[in-house]
């Protein structure tokens, strides 16, 4: 039966839609080469897949308004990772599980798989005021495109016994020939991911509480993300601490899939930055586990809202687990964007120099620094610098706390602060920086992403210097290359 009510909200919000993309196109703060909405307010991504050699990107959305309304699902594909198509608007809020009157809810964030020839999109019903008020639901498509809601919706009506009304952003992969869904949930004031398992993705078995905070890891988890990584299992939670959202954790581990346990390793911060919430990842047939955040937060200062958009995602990252720990890669389709190629060997930096007085701020650049031949304990650089120095956003290498920071006090407009992330030389006496700018973001990656730190920054237009200086003595620099970065939205 052909469900008018949900396509009468799609076709809605498509129309929305078509009569603001061209507006938002030309409007200030719009990235290059970064993945965002066509109009409207983004947050989470949601049911990463590849799906018939694409790969499928979906993402909380609100087509009407710059900031977080009733959540639809906004939908892209791409080849390659890094050029996105924007397909018709996949979900909408319609149904008594998924939308209300005037109060939140919408079809909150979830995963997607493929199932034969199907795409199955995974996601939380939610309706303020409902009892239970989130409750997970299936919608498939047979082309890749059009999604129809299930009709027996929701799948899993109603919370846990270990978990509680927060419920939601299941998230859903294939073990041997079952599927397991790991959902956000928390109670007595310990986030937790609860486990599901299934045969068909509509008959849903509780299998128990698969993973929770040790006390210190958060009340509410949301987004989880629980996949195997070489001989391992990493979950990736997004916590919150009340109604603060936090930094984004991952966990190395063990999974028991008959007991349905995951038993905690090591844990740390993804990323030490201010703008990186809600990742989630996929599998592609290159075997790759590629993680995608959203690259804002919470209760943010977001200046293009101004301009009837807000939110983007992070580059695609390759997830890899070496050293005990889990790395992230900017993927190598990215390298496709470089032009304009400039490299500067073997020089010592005291005080600050001007390496270049117009860095292209749509950009890559990497910076490897030889601490055998450093004698300053303080040293850093210096982006999107204005002639007078006084607007600038600081990346700071301090030895001695063995710490690694970026300063964004002086960046322009947006939000300020600083992430500190730790940092260590390498083995070989080196501290490599990879850092992707576009024209409002800064996405740092310290030691072929041994750390990451990813915020946004709104500097002036002609504030584009680029500094190295120290803070007393010498730094020596091993190298600098640095590219300019095409735009992947003509
Ligand atoms: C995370 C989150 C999810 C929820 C969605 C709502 O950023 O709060 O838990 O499903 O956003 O848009």
């Amino acid at each position: 039966m052909v469900n008018t009510k949900h396509l009468t909200a799609l076709q809605k919000a498509n129309e929305e839609i078509a009569d603001k993309k061209d507006n938002i196109k030309e409007s200030p703060y719009r990235l290059k080469y970064h993945f965002m909405a066509p109009t409207g307010w983004i947050n989470d991504p949601n049911g990463l897949v590849q799906y018939k050699g694409e790969y499928h990107l979906f993402y909380q959305f609100y087509p009407y308004a710059s900031s977080w309304g009733p959540m639809h699902w906004g939908h892209a594909k791409s080849k390659d990772l890094v050029h996105w198509e924007h397909l018709p608007v996949a979900l909408a809020p319609s149904e008594s599980y998924d939308s209300g009157d005037v109060k939140g809810y919408g079809c909150f964030s979830g995963s997607a798989v493929v199932d034969n020839e199907e795409l199955v999109l995974i996601y939380t019903g939610h309706v303020d005021g409902n009892s239970p008020q989130q409750v997970q639901c299936i919608a498939t498509s047979q082309d890749g495109i059009s999604f129809e809601k299930y009709e027996q919706n929701p799948v899993i009506a109603d919370f846990p016994v270990d978990g509680s009304k927060d419920f939601r952003d299941p998230k859903v992969w294939k073990h041997e020939d079952k599927w397991y869904m790991v959902v956000g949930s928390n109670k007595d004031g310990k986030g937790k991911a609860v486990l599901y398992v299934s045969d068909d993705l509509k008959h849903w078995d509780y299998k128990g509480v698969a993973a929770e905070s040790n006390g210190t890891q958060g009340d509410m988890w949301e987004c989880p993300d629980l996949f195997p990584l070489n001989h391992s299992h990493v979950l990736l939670v997004s916590p919150m601490y009340g109604t603060q959202n936090e930094k984004p954790f991952y966990v190395i581990g063990d999974m028991d899939y008959d007991k349905g346990i995951f038993t905690q390793g090591i844990y740390r911060t993804l990323d030490y930055g201010f703008d990186f919430y809600a990742p989630q990842t996929l599998i592609d047939d290159k075997g790759r586990r590629i993680m995608i955040g959203w690259m804002e937060k919470w209760l943010t200062k977001m200046p293009s809202q101004q301009f009837g958009w807000a939110g983007a995602m992070t580059i695609p990252r390759e997830l890899i687990l070496e050293d005990g720990i889990v790395k992230q890669k900017p993927v190598p389709e990215l390298a496709q964007l470089r032009s304009d190629y400039k490299r500067l060997d073997g020089f010592e930096v005291a005080e600050r120099t001007t390496i270049n007085e117009s860095q292209e701020p749509v950009s890559e650049i990497i910076i490897d620094f030889d601490m055998n031949e450093t004698d300053a304990a303080l040293f850093g650089i210096q982006l999107r610098c204005s002639e007078d120095g006084k607007q600038r956003t600081e990346i700071l290498l301090d030895l001695d706390q063995k710490e690694i920071i970026m300063d964004r006090n002086n960046s322009g407009c947006g939000e300020k602060g600083t992430s500190k992330a730790p940092m260590a030389v390498r083995p070989n006496g080196r501290i490599n920086l990879r850092i992707f700018m576009d024209t409002t973001s800064v996405e740092l990656f310290v030691n072929d992403g041994e750390q990451v730190i990813t915020n946004r920054i709104y500097p002036d237009d002609n504030s584009t210097q680029f500094n190295i200086f120290t803070k007393g003595g010498k730094v020596r620099v091993n190298s600098i290359e640095s590219w300019k970065f095409d735009s992947v939205w003509k």
